[in-house]
Protein backbone atom coordinates (compact mmCIF):
# COMPACT_ATOMS: atom_id res chain seq x y z
CA UNK A 1 0.00 0.00 0.00
CA UNK A 2 1.39 3.48 -1.28
CA UNK A 3 0.06 6.96 -0.29
CA UNK A 4 -0.74 9.18 -2.64
CA UNK A 5 -1.22 13.29 -2.15
CA UNK A 6 -3.37 14.32 -4.19
CA UNK A 7 -3.64 17.74 -4.45
CA UNK A 8 -7.55 19.18 -5.40
CA UNK A 9 -8.70 16.62 -4.23
CA UNK A 10 -12.05 18.51 -3.16
CA UNK A 11 -12.96 19.61 -6.52
CA UNK A 12 -15.24 17.74 -9.68
CA UNK A 13 -12.60 15.87 -11.12
CA UNK A 14 -9.87 14.78 -7.72
CA UNK A 15 -12.97 14.08 -5.36
CA UNK A 16 -13.96 11.39 -8.36
CA UNK A 17 -10.59 10.24 -8.22
CA UNK A 18 -10.41 9.93 -4.44
CA UNK A 19 -13.47 8.19 -4.55
CA UNK A 20 -11.85 5.44 -7.76
CA UNK A 21 -9.04 4.88 -5.71
CA UNK A 22 -10.41 4.33 -2.29
CA UNK A 23 -13.04 1.85 -4.16
CA UNK A 24 -10.56 0.42 -6.65
CA UNK A 25 -7.08 0.22 -4.79
CA UNK A 26 -5.79 -0.52 -1.52
CA UNK A 27 -3.81 2.70 -1.42
CA UNK A 28 -4.07 6.03 0.99
CA UNK A 29 -4.49 9.45 0.11
CA UNK A 30 -4.14 12.71 1.54
CA UNK A 31 -5.91 15.45 -0.42
CA UNK A 32 -4.28 19.02 -0.17
CA UNK A 33 -7.04 21.23 -1.21
CA UNK A 34 -6.95 25.08 -0.23
CA UNK A 35 -11.37 24.64 -0.52
CA UNK A 36 -11.65 27.62 -3.12
CA UNK A 37 -15.34 28.73 -4.03
CA UNK A 38 -14.74 24.97 -6.28
CA UNK A 39 -14.44 22.39 -3.85
CA UNK A 40 -16.97 20.13 -1.01
CA UNK A 41 -15.88 18.79 2.01
CA UNK A 42 -19.22 16.62 0.65
CA UNK A 43 -17.87 15.80 -2.12
CA UNK A 44 -15.61 13.35 0.04
CA UNK A 45 -18.04 12.26 2.75
CA UNK A 46 -18.58 8.94 3.89
CA UNK A 47 -14.85 7.77 2.38
CA UNK A 48 -13.16 6.01 5.64
CA UNK A 49 -11.03 7.91 7.62
CA UNK A 50 -7.99 5.14 7.84
CA UNK A 51 -7.69 5.34 4.24
CA UNK A 52 -8.04 9.68 3.47
CA UNK A 53 -6.97 12.61 5.01
CA UNK A 54 -8.18 15.94 4.76
CA UNK A 55 -5.23 18.59 4.48
CA UNK A 56 -7.00 22.70 3.91
CA UNK A 57 -4.16 24.12 2.32
CA UNK A 58 -2.61 26.06 -0.48
CA UNK A 59 -0.25 23.80 -3.21
CA UNK A 60 1.70 26.95 -3.53
CA UNK A 61 2.99 26.98 0.20
CA UNK A 62 6.29 25.57 0.20
CA UNK A 63 6.42 24.81 4.06
CA UNK A 64 3.00 22.47 4.26
CA UNK A 65 3.75 21.11 0.23
CA UNK A 66 7.08 19.98 1.22
CA UNK A 67 5.77 18.39 4.48
CA UNK A 68 3.38 16.63 2.45
CA UNK A 69 5.48 15.24 -0.38
CA UNK A 70 7.73 13.66 1.87
CA UNK A 71 5.30 11.49 3.70
CA UNK A 72 3.99 10.53 -0.05
CA UNK A 73 5.13 8.07 -2.34
CA UNK A 74 3.59 9.61 -5.00
CA UNK A 75 2.10 13.17 -6.26
CA UNK A 76 -1.40 13.28 -8.71
CA UNK A 77 -1.71 17.20 -9.19
CA UNK A 78 -4.97 17.72 -10.00
CA UNK A 79 -5.63 21.66 -7.93
CA UNK A 80 -5.90 24.41 -9.91
CA UNK A 81 -8.23 27.49 -11.39
CA UNK A 82 -10.26 25.30 -13.73
CA UNK A 83 -13.27 27.64 -15.52
CA UNK A 84 -12.41 29.64 -18.54
CA UNK A 85 -14.98 32.37 -18.44
CA UNK A 86 -13.65 33.60 -14.85
CA UNK A 87 -9.92 33.43 -16.20
CA UNK A 88 -11.37 35.63 -18.39
CA UNK A 89 -13.09 38.10 -15.19
CA UNK A 90 -9.89 37.87 -13.68
CA UNK A 91 -6.98 35.35 -14.36
CA UNK A 92 -4.41 36.77 -11.62
CA UNK A 93 -5.54 33.22 -9.19
CA UNK A 94 -5.17 31.46 -12.75
CA UNK A 95 -1.61 32.39 -12.95
CA UNK A 96 -0.44 31.72 -8.92
CA UNK A 97 -2.11 28.93 -8.86
CA UNK A 98 -1.88 26.79 -12.30
CA UNK A 99 1.87 28.56 -12.48
CA UNK A 100 2.91 29.41 -9.33
CA UNK A 101 1.67 26.37 -6.92
CA UNK A 102 2.83 23.62 -9.98
CA UNK A 103 5.86 25.11 -9.86
CA UNK A 104 6.28 24.72 -5.37
CA UNK A 105 5.03 21.05 -6.08
CA UNK A 106 8.09 20.04 -8.60
CA UNK A 107 10.62 21.46 -6.61
CA UNK A 108 9.23 19.80 -3.58
CA UNK A 109 9.07 16.52 -5.78
CA UNK A 110 12.61 17.05 -7.04
CA UNK A 111 13.80 17.68 -3.51
CA UNK A 112 12.13 14.12 -2.49
CA UNK A 113 12.69 12.07 -5.51
CA UNK A 114 8.89 11.58 -5.82
CA UNK A 115 6.94 10.20 -8.85
CA UNK A 116 4.91 12.91 -10.00
CA UNK A 117 1.61 13.06 -12.27
CA UNK A 118 0.55 16.42 -13.79
CA UNK A 119 -3.13 16.67 -14.36
CA UNK A 120 -3.87 18.46 -17.07
CA UNK A 121 -6.13 19.45 -20.14
CA UNK A 122 -6.41 19.35 -23.96
CA UNK A 123 -7.40 22.82 -23.94
CA UNK A 124 -3.56 23.81 -24.11
CA UNK A 125 -3.47 22.54 -28.25
CA UNK A 126 -5.72 25.27 -28.81
CA UNK A 127 -8.65 24.10 -30.92
CA UNK A 128 -9.23 22.87 -34.20
CA UNK A 129 -11.72 23.34 -37.41
CA UNK A 130 -15.34 21.97 -36.93
CA UNK A 131 -15.18 20.62 -40.54
CA UNK A 132 -11.93 18.72 -40.17
CA UNK A 133 -11.50 15.11 -38.82
CA UNK A 134 -7.94 15.89 -37.47
CA UNK A 135 -7.79 15.08 -33.29
CA UNK A 136 -5.17 16.22 -30.85
CA UNK A 137 -2.13 13.67 -30.51
CA UNK A 138 0.92 14.26 -27.69
CA UNK A 139 2.69 15.73 -30.80
CA UNK A 140 -0.03 18.49 -31.61
CA UNK A 141 1.80 22.13 -30.90
CA UNK A 142 0.66 24.07 -28.00
CA UNK A 143 -1.33 26.87 -29.20
CA UNK A 144 -3.80 27.94 -26.13
CA UNK A 145 -6.45 30.89 -26.37
CA UNK A 146 -7.60 31.70 -22.65
CA UNK A 147 -5.43 32.83 -19.91
CA UNK A 148 -7.23 29.55 -17.97
CA UNK A 149 -5.58 27.24 -20.94
CA UNK A 150 -2.23 29.69 -21.00
CA UNK A 151 -1.40 28.85 -17.74
CA UNK A 152 -2.90 25.12 -18.04
CA UNK A 153 0.06 24.90 -20.82
CA UNK A 154 2.87 26.53 -18.74
CA UNK A 155 2.52 24.27 -15.79
CA UNK A 156 2.90 21.15 -18.54
CA UNK A 157 6.02 22.94 -19.77
CA UNK A 158 7.07 23.37 -16.23
CA UNK A 159 6.88 19.69 -15.77
CA UNK A 160 8.37 18.66 -19.09
CA UNK A 161 11.42 21.02 -17.96
CA UNK A 162 11.50 19.62 -14.62
CA UNK A 163 12.06 15.55 -16.35
CA UNK A 164 14.33 16.80 -18.93
CA UNK A 165 16.84 19.51 -16.63
CA UNK A 166 16.39 17.40 -13.64
CA UNK A 167 15.50 13.50 -14.37
CA UNK A 168 12.13 14.44 -12.28
CA UNK A 169 9.81 10.93 -12.47
CA UNK A 170 6.92 12.62 -13.81
CA UNK A 171 4.65 11.80 -16.44
CA UNK A 172 1.61 14.56 -17.49
CA UNK A 173 -2.19 13.29 -18.78
CA UNK A 174 -4.42 15.95 -21.01
CA UNK A 175 -8.01 15.02 -21.14
CA UNK A 176 -10.94 16.08 -22.66
CA UNK A 177 -14.12 17.65 -20.97
CA UNK A 178 -15.08 15.48 -18.07
CA UNK A 179 -18.57 15.15 -16.80
CA UNK A 180 -20.43 13.56 -14.12
CA UNK A 181 -21.75 13.87 -10.48
CA UNK A 182 -19.79 16.34 -8.10
CA UNK A 183 -18.82 19.01 -10.96
CA UNK A 184 -19.52 22.88 -10.13
CA UNK A 185 -22.36 23.83 -11.60
CA UNK A 186 -20.78 27.11 -12.95
CA UNK A 187 -19.49 24.10 -15.60
CA UNK A 188 -21.90 23.83 -18.86
CA UNK A 189 -23.31 20.42 -17.98
CA UNK A 190 -24.01 20.74 -14.37
CA UNK A 191 -25.17 24.63 -15.37
CA UNK A 192 -28.00 23.40 -17.96
CA UNK A 193 -29.57 20.34 -15.83
CA UNK A 194 -29.69 22.75 -12.57
CA UNK A 195 -31.26 25.19 -14.79
CA UNK A 196 -33.74 23.16 -15.83
CA UNK A 197 -34.50 21.28 -12.44
CA UNK A 198 -35.29 25.44 -10.91
CA UNK A 199 -37.44 25.70 -14.00
CA UNK A 200 -34.74 28.11 -15.80
CA UNK A 201 -34.30 27.71 -19.93
CA UNK A 202 -30.38 26.65 -20.39
CA UNK A 203 -27.83 28.83 -22.24
CA UNK A 204 -26.31 28.09 -25.11
CA UNK A 205 -23.17 30.30 -25.79
CA UNK A 206 -22.84 31.60 -29.51
CA UNK A 207 -24.12 29.57 -32.19
CA UNK A 208 -24.25 26.42 -30.20
CA UNK A 209 -21.45 24.67 -33.14
CA UNK A 210 -18.98 24.32 -30.45
CA UNK A 211 -17.83 20.84 -30.05
CA UNK A 212 -16.32 19.07 -26.61
CA UNK A 213 -15.12 15.61 -26.53
CA UNK A 214 -17.39 14.45 -23.22
CA UNK A 215 -15.94 11.91 -21.21
CA UNK A 216 -17.17 10.25 -17.56
CA UNK A 217 -15.04 11.66 -14.94
CA UNK A 218 -14.41 7.53 -13.88
CA UNK A 219 -13.12 6.94 -16.94
CA UNK A 220 -10.34 9.80 -16.63
CA UNK A 221 -9.81 7.96 -12.75
CA UNK A 222 -8.97 4.92 -14.56
CA UNK A 223 -6.87 6.66 -16.92
CA UNK A 224 -4.65 8.10 -14.43
CA UNK A 225 -4.30 5.26 -12.42
CA UNK A 226 -3.50 3.33 -15.46
CA UNK A 227 -0.63 5.73 -16.32
CA UNK A 228 0.31 5.94 -12.54
CA UNK A 229 1.16 2.40 -12.41
CA UNK A 230 2.65 1.64 -15.83
CA UNK A 231 2.96 5.31 -17.93
CA UNK A 232 6.68 5.70 -18.72
CA UNK A 233 8.70 8.57 -17.40
CA UNK A 234 8.53 11.82 -19.35
CA UNK A 235 5.09 10.74 -21.28
CA UNK A 236 2.60 12.94 -21.93
CA UNK A 237 -0.83 10.34 -22.43
CA UNK A 238 -4.24 12.16 -24.04
CA UNK A 239 -7.26 10.97 -22.45
CA UNK A 240 -10.31 11.03 -24.42
CA UNK A 241 -13.27 8.51 -25.16
CA UNK A 242 -14.60 9.69 -28.76
CA UNK A 243 -17.16 11.44 -27.26
CA UNK A 244 -17.76 14.80 -29.30
CA UNK A 245 -20.82 16.54 -29.22
CA UNK A 246 -21.73 19.80 -29.73
CA UNK A 247 -22.92 21.85 -27.53
CA UNK A 248 -26.56 22.08 -29.32
CA UNK A 249 -26.25 18.51 -29.04
CA UNK A 250 -26.11 18.16 -25.59
CA UNK A 251 -28.63 20.97 -24.40
CA UNK A 252 -31.09 18.83 -26.45
CA UNK A 253 -30.15 15.77 -24.78
CA UNK A 254 -30.42 17.01 -21.36
CA UNK A 255 -33.62 18.91 -21.96
CA UNK A 256 -35.23 15.62 -23.93
CA UNK A 257 -33.56 13.41 -20.62
CA UNK A 258 -35.41 15.66 -18.15
CA UNK A 259 -39.03 16.12 -19.57
CA UNK A 260 -38.61 19.22 -21.79
CA UNK A 261 -38.77 20.04 -25.30
CA UNK A 262 -35.65 19.59 -26.70
CA UNK A 263 -35.82 23.17 -28.37
CA UNK A 264 -37.32 24.86 -24.95
CA UNK A 265 -33.44 27.04 -24.81
CA UNK A 266 -32.14 30.31 -25.42
CA UNK A 267 -28.84 31.66 -26.94
CA UNK A 268 -26.99 33.96 -25.28
CA UNK A 269 -23.36 35.97 -26.25
CA UNK A 270 -20.54 34.20 -27.43
CA UNK A 271 -17.70 33.86 -25.20
CA UNK A 272 -14.88 36.04 -26.16
CA UNK A 273 -12.36 33.54 -27.98
CA UNK A 274 -14.52 30.61 -27.52
CA UNK A 275 -12.43 27.53 -29.12
CA UNK A 276 -14.76 25.93 -31.84
CA UNK A 277 -13.30 21.94 -31.39
CA UNK A 278 -11.52 19.90 -29.32
CA UNK A 279 -10.91 15.80 -30.48
CA UNK A 280 -8.50 13.98 -28.75
CA UNK A 281 -7.05 10.60 -30.50
CA UNK A 282 -5.99 8.39 -26.94
CA UNK A 283 -4.62 5.75 -29.21
CA UNK A 284 -0.89 6.03 -27.52
CA UNK A 285 -3.21 5.52 -24.07
CA UNK A 286 -4.94 2.11 -25.25
CA UNK A 287 -2.00 0.85 -27.29
CA UNK A 288 0.23 1.42 -24.81
CA UNK A 289 -1.61 0.69 -21.55
CA UNK A 290 -4.15 -1.05 -22.69
CA UNK A 291 -6.78 1.24 -21.41
CA UNK A 292 -10.40 1.51 -22.31
CA UNK A 293 -13.43 3.70 -21.18
CA UNK A 294 -16.36 2.08 -19.47
CA UNK A 295 -18.92 4.77 -19.26
CA UNK A 296 -19.72 4.71 -23.71
CA UNK A 297 -22.95 5.39 -23.84
CA UNK A 298 -23.14 9.18 -23.42
CA UNK A 299 -26.71 9.43 -23.17
CA UNK A 300 -26.54 6.63 -20.83
CA UNK A 301 -24.12 8.75 -18.50
CA UNK A 302 -26.06 11.74 -18.32
CA UNK A 303 -28.86 10.05 -17.60
CA UNK A 304 -27.07 8.95 -14.09
CA UNK A 305 -25.34 12.85 -13.88
CA UNK A 306 -29.41 14.12 -13.77
CA UNK A 307 -30.29 11.80 -11.19
CA UNK A 308 -27.57 12.80 -9.11
CA UNK A 309 -27.65 16.29 -9.56
CA UNK A 310 -31.76 15.62 -8.64
CA UNK A 311 -30.85 13.87 -5.49
CA UNK A 312 -27.84 16.06 -4.32
CA UNK A 313 -29.81 19.63 -4.32
CA UNK A 314 -28.26 20.15 -0.85
CA UNK A 315 -25.11 19.75 -2.52
CA UNK A 316 -24.94 22.48 -5.46
CA UNK A 317 -28.11 24.37 -4.29
CA UNK A 318 -25.96 27.43 -2.37
CA UNK A 319 -23.30 27.46 -5.58
CA UNK A 320 -25.76 27.83 -8.17
CA UNK A 321 -26.64 31.51 -6.75
CA UNK A 322 -23.70 32.37 -6.36
CA UNK A 323 -22.50 31.43 -9.96
CA UNK A 324 -25.72 32.70 -11.19
CA UNK A 325 -24.98 36.02 -10.14
CA UNK A 326 -21.39 36.02 -11.53
CA UNK A 327 -23.17 34.85 -15.30
CA UNK A 328 -25.81 37.80 -14.54
CA UNK A 329 -22.71 40.31 -15.10
CA UNK A 330 -21.32 38.80 -18.44
CA UNK A 331 -25.12 38.53 -19.95
CA UNK A 332 -24.23 35.08 -19.72
P1 LIG B 1 -12.44 22.09 -9.98
O1 LIG B 1 -12.42 23.55 -10.23
O2 LIG B 1 -13.74 21.39 -9.82
O3 LIG B 1 -11.58 21.76 -8.68
C1 LIG B 1 -10.31 22.34 -8.45
C2 LIG B 1 -9.92 22.03 -7.00
O4 LIG B 1 -8.60 22.59 -6.79
C3 LIG B 1 -10.86 22.66 -5.97
O5 LIG B 1 -11.16 21.72 -4.96
C4 LIG B 1 -10.04 23.82 -5.40
O6 LIG B 1 -10.36 24.13 -4.05
C5 LIG B 1 -8.63 23.28 -5.54
N1 LIG B 1 -7.63 24.37 -5.59
C6 LIG B 1 -7.68 25.50 -6.36
N2 LIG B 1 -6.62 26.27 -6.09
C7 LIG B 1 -5.88 25.63 -5.15
C8 LIG B 1 -4.65 25.91 -4.49
N3 LIG B 1 -3.97 27.04 -4.73
N4 LIG B 1 -4.17 25.01 -3.59
C9 LIG B 1 -4.86 23.86 -3.34
N5 LIG B 1 -6.03 23.55 -3.92
C10 LIG B 1 -6.52 24.41 -4.83
O7 LIG B 1 -11.58 21.45 -11.16
P2 LIG B 1 -11.80 20.11 -12.00
O8 LIG B 1 -12.74 20.37 -13.10
O9 LIG B 1 -12.01 19.00 -11.05
O10 LIG B 1 -10.34 19.97 -12.66
C11 LIG B 1 -9.29 19.33 -11.94
C12 LIG B 1 -8.06 19.26 -12.83
O11 LIG B 1 -8.39 18.57 -14.04
C13 LIG B 1 -7.52 20.62 -13.25
O12 LIG B 1 -6.12 20.57 -13.24
C14 LIG B 1 -8.05 20.80 -14.67
O13 LIG B 1 -7.19 21.62 -15.44
C15 LIG B 1 -8.02 19.37 -15.17
N6 LIG B 1 -8.99 19.06 -16.24
C16 LIG B 1 -10.32 19.35 -16.10
C17 LIG B 1 -11.21 19.00 -17.10
C18 LIG B 1 -12.70 19.26 -16.96
O14 LIG B 1 -13.47 18.92 -17.86
N7 LIG B 1 -13.19 19.79 -15.83
C19 LIG B 1 -10.74 18.35 -18.25
C20 LIG B 1 -9.38 18.07 -18.36
C21 LIG B 1 -8.51 18.41 -17.34
P1 LIG C 1 -17.36 24.65 -20.00
O1 LIG C 1 -18.11 23.63 -19.19
O2 LIG C 1 -17.13 25.99 -19.42
O3 LIG C 1 -15.99 23.94 -20.42
P2 LIG C 1 -14.80 24.42 -21.42
O4 LIG C 1 -14.86 25.87 -21.59
O5 LIG C 1 -13.60 24.01 -20.62
O6 LIG C 1 -14.97 23.62 -22.66
O7 LIG C 1 -18.13 24.85 -21.39
C1 LIG C 1 -18.33 23.77 -22.29
C2 LIG C 1 -18.90 24.36 -23.57
O8 LIG C 1 -20.22 24.87 -23.31
C3 LIG C 1 -18.12 25.53 -24.12
O9 LIG C 1 -18.15 25.46 -25.55
C4 LIG C 1 -18.88 26.76 -23.65
C5 LIG C 1 -20.31 26.26 -23.63
N1 LIG C 1 -21.23 26.85 -22.62
C6 LIG C 1 -22.52 27.28 -23.02
O10 LIG C 1 -22.89 27.21 -24.21
N2 LIG C 1 -23.37 27.75 -22.06
C7 LIG C 1 -23.00 27.84 -20.75
O11 LIG C 1 -23.84 28.28 -19.92
C8 LIG C 1 -21.69 27.41 -20.36
C9 LIG C 1 -21.24 27.50 -18.91
C10 LIG C 1 -20.84 26.91 -21.33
Amino acid sequence: MSTLLVTGGAGFIGSNFVHYVVEHTNHRVAVLDKMTYASSRSSLEGLPSERLELVVGDIADVDLVGELVASSDAVVHYAAETHNDNSLLDPSPFVQTNLLGTYTLLEAARSHGTRFHHISTDEVYGDLPLDDPSKFTADTPYNPSSPYSSTKAGSDLLVRAWVRSFGLEATISNCSNNYGPRQHVEKFIPRQITNVIDGVRPRLYGKGENVRDWIHADDHSSAVLSILERGRTGETYLIGADGEKNNKEVIRAILTEMGQDSDAYDHVADRPGHDLRYAIDASKLRDELGWTPEFTDFEAGLRDTIRWYRENEAWWREQKALAEAKYATTGH
